[in-house]
Parts: C-alpha cells; structure tokens; sequence
C-alpha cells in the first residue's frame, strides 16, 4: 500500500501557514505518495482546496487525516485531542516546539507516535535545504524592516529634493543571526544607516559584508559566546551590564529598531528596558521578533503594536505568517527535502543514527528519545490572539522510528552533500 502524507490545516488563529504547497504535493504524487490535505488546509495562504485536488491531493476531513496518514505534517503542534487521535506508528513532522507543554511529548511517546521537531534540525551544511528556523527567520527579518517602515511616520532614505533635505533614518539591529542579517539587508536597500549588534564574534564580519556598522562588546567573553551548534550562548550579568550601557549609548541615535536576540530554549534576553525606551527619539519604532519567546523589549506585547513614551513598539508573534505564501512554500520545500532523507529504496529506512533525524526525533519506538524535553520551561508573554491594533499607553511597564512508506522520494535539494560543519 502507498505512504500516505496527510497535510493539517492550522488550528491557531494567527498561523497562515502551511506544511505542504501544491508545487510539493504534485512531487509527492509523482513519487507515488498519496496526499491527503485537510479541507482549507492552504485558506491562510491563499492556496484553495481546488489546486491541491488539481495536483493530485485528495480533500479531507480532519479527523480522517489524522487517522488514515502514515506521516503527518504541520506547521505548528496540534492541540492535545488532535494529538491523542494519532494512530500508532504514525509520524508527526512540524515546528512542534519541545520546549514547552513537555506532557504532550510524553503522550506522543505512550501512543507509539515518532514525532519530529523542525526547528531542532543541526546546523550542518547537509541540512540547509531542511532549516525551517533559517527559512523562515529570514522572512520575518525581512518583513519586520517593512512593519517599521510603516509604522515610521518619516522617510527611510535620504531625499535631496527642492524644498529641502530629508535625512536618512537610522536603524538599529539587536542579534545578526538570520532574521537579522535579513532585516540589516532590507534596511540598507530602503536607504537606512544601519548598525547591528551580537554577541557572536562571526557576526561582526558577516554585518559589515552587508554594509552595516558592528557596535558590540568584545570582550573574552564575547569571543566565546558562540556553541558549536552555531548559536549563541547565555551571557554573565557582567556582559549584560556592559551590553546594556553600549545600547543605552546606541539607542538615543536610532529611529527604528530591529531586535531578534534569542538563545534556543531560553528566554529571550532583555536588551532594552523601558528607561532606554524614554531614551528615544518620539517616532521611533521597535519591531520586537522576540515577543514570543518574552522579548527583547521589557516593554513589547505579544501581538500588540502600542506606544509607549512616544515610540511604537511593534509586537507580532508571527511575523513570518504575514508573508504566508512564501513562508509556506519554502516551509513545505523543507519538509519535503527531509522526507528526501529518510524515504529510500522504496520504503522507509529511517537512519535513526543520521545526525540530522536523531537531531530533531523527539519520540520514537514508544520513548522520548531528545535530551531537549529534558530542559527548563521557557517563560512567555501571554499572546492574546487577535489582530495587531495600535494602542497608546502610558508610563507602565508590564512586568512583564519507523515510518511505513514503500515509496523512494527523489531529493530537490542538495540533500546528498557530504556533512561538515556550519557554513
Ligand atoms: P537565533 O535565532 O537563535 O538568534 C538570533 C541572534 O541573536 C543570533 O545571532 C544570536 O547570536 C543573537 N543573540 C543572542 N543573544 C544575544 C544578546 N544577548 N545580544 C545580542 N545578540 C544576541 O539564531 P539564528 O539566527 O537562527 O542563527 C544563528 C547563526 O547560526 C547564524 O547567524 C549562522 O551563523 C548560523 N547558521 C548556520 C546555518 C548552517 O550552517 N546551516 C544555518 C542557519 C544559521
């Protein structure tokens, strides 16, 4: 019997996203996998029920593609009743965010279930074409620059006209990972004077090479900062002390600022304190990426874009979800090139010693299997879920496995390349 992928539609109200594009379900079809996508599944992102059918897919309810799929892909986790529903043996493949609600996990595992966590893929060069967090953080990088310009009440670059000179807006980014290299691009191409800041020495040559200017502390600290996973590395309170008074120094210059710092499954570290905020030019704009994880303002509110001391402070937990379309297409390319990779000879042969499906396998053969459930809850700013509405306030501050598949899949990307380190 083919494998059977079944597509869920997004439950959460700001997700548009979704894990499989019409473009990839035509590959999985012509690879001889059957499709089964929830009704609406594509709705957020504009993709109708009627392409999908017209590439191949067969329109579902929800329940029947929870029971009757051998994989199921998803954007986020689906809700613990959705989770329960899930056959033995079955698949579960999305962003399925470990760190949090640890309970599901272990239900997952009592159930049989192999689950698979997209943002734990390694940073390795064989899994670039897999990396949902760079695929999608440079979207939101991206977008964020957008949703300050917007918000941003002056011109971004400089405009010598008749009547008069118009200077160039400045803007700051706090973190050069990729959101944040993207959001140094895309200010620089709007004609911003950008400088960045991060604790990781790499990102000093890669914000130049963009034409951006590193203000950071380099101390030894700093020269450490990095993991050999590629990430960054919680900081001392000493480091954070002298951080803090680099940016207070920084900011009183800015007019729009990009923060995107985080530490894989940490709370995001607070950059700006609501006095460096009243430090501000009024107009100013911060667009905080970091809401989700608590924020790299003190001030920033999930899903919320509200002024305080004069400056807006923009707060969209998803802001990747903006750009649904794009953001999904690239998403389900991803998956699909991970399916690449341990679908093989015409069944599946999970690797479960493959450094990239032991990466992100959470539960398999009835166990939790990652030492990443293991790890401290990260706190939250609650989000509440409704559109971005512009609110003025005033001083406040908040405190604020083995999958049955009988089918070989051909590999798009370049998912036969040999592994070495960080790119
Ligand atoms: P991320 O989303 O975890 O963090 C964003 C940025 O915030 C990082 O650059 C981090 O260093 C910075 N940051 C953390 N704490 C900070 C603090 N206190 N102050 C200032 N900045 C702080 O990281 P992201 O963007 O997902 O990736 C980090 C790096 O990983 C990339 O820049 C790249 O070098 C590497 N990478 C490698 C890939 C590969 O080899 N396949 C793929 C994607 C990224």
């Amino acid at each position: 019997m083919a494998l059977t992928i079944g597509v869920l539609k997004e439950t959460d109200k700001r997700e548009t996203r979704v894990a499989a594009s019409p473009d990839i379900v035509k590959k999985y079809v012509s690879n001889k996998i059957s499709v089964l996508i929830e009704k609406d599944a594509g709705a957020g992102s504009y993709f109708g029920d009627a392409e999908y059918k017209d590439a191949g897919a067969k329109v579902a309810s929800r329940s029947d593609v929870l029971k009757k799929s051998d994989i199921v892909l998803c954007v986020r986790r689906p809700d613990a009743k959705d989770l329960k529903a899930l056959p033995k043996k079955a698949t579960l493949i999305g962003c399925l965010n470990p760190y949090d609600d640890k309970q599901d996990f272990e239900a997952l595992a009592n159930a049989g279930v192999t689950s698979m966590s997209m943002e734990l893929v390694p940073r390795i060069t064989r899994a670039q074409a897999m990396d949902v967090l760079s695929s999608q953080s440079n979207l939101a990088g991206y977008k964020s620059v957008l949703e300050a310009a917007a918000h941003y009440d002056r011109a971004l670059p400089m405009m010598m006209t008749a009547a008069g000179t118009i200077a160039p807006a400045r803007v700051f980014v706090l973190g050069a990972g990729v959101a944040g290299l993207q959001a140094i691009a895309t200010a620089k191409r709007l004609g911003a004077i950008v400088s960045a800041t991060d604790v990781r020495p790499a990102a000093k040559e890669q914000v130049a090479s963009l034409g951006g200017n590193f203000v950071a502390v380099e101390d030894e600290e700093f020269k450490a900062a990095e993991t050999a996973g590629g990430y960054a590395k919680e900081m001392s309170d000493e480091y954070k002390k002298k951080q803090a008074a680099l940016v207070a120094e920084t900011l009183i210059k800015q007019d729009i600022v990009i923060t995107t710092a985080l530490i894989p499954g940490r709370p995001a570290p607070v950059l700006i304190t609501e006095e460096h905020v009243k430090s501000m030019k009024p107009g100013s704009v911060i667009v905080d990426l970091a809401v989700e994880r608590g924020g790299n303002c003190a001030l920033s509110e999930p899903d919320k874009i509200v002024e305080k001391h004069g400056v807006k402070i923009i707060g969209h937990t998803n802001m990747t979800g903006l750009l649904g379309q794009s953001a999904s297409k690239l998403y389900a390319k991803n998956l699909y090139n991970l399916l690449a990779l341990f679908i093989k000879d015409g069944k599946a042969a999970p690797d479960m010693e493959d450094e990239i499906l032991k990466g992100i396998t959470l539960t398999a053969g009835g166990v939790v299997v990652h030492p990443v459930l293991g790890e401290t809850k990260v706190s939250k700013k609650k989000a509440p879920i409704k559109k971005a509405t512009v609110k003025k306030t005033t001083a406040k501050t908040k405190a604020k496995a083995k999958p049955k598949a009988k089918v070989k899949l051909k590999a798009t990307a370049k998912t036969k390349t040999k592994t070495t380190g960080k790119k």
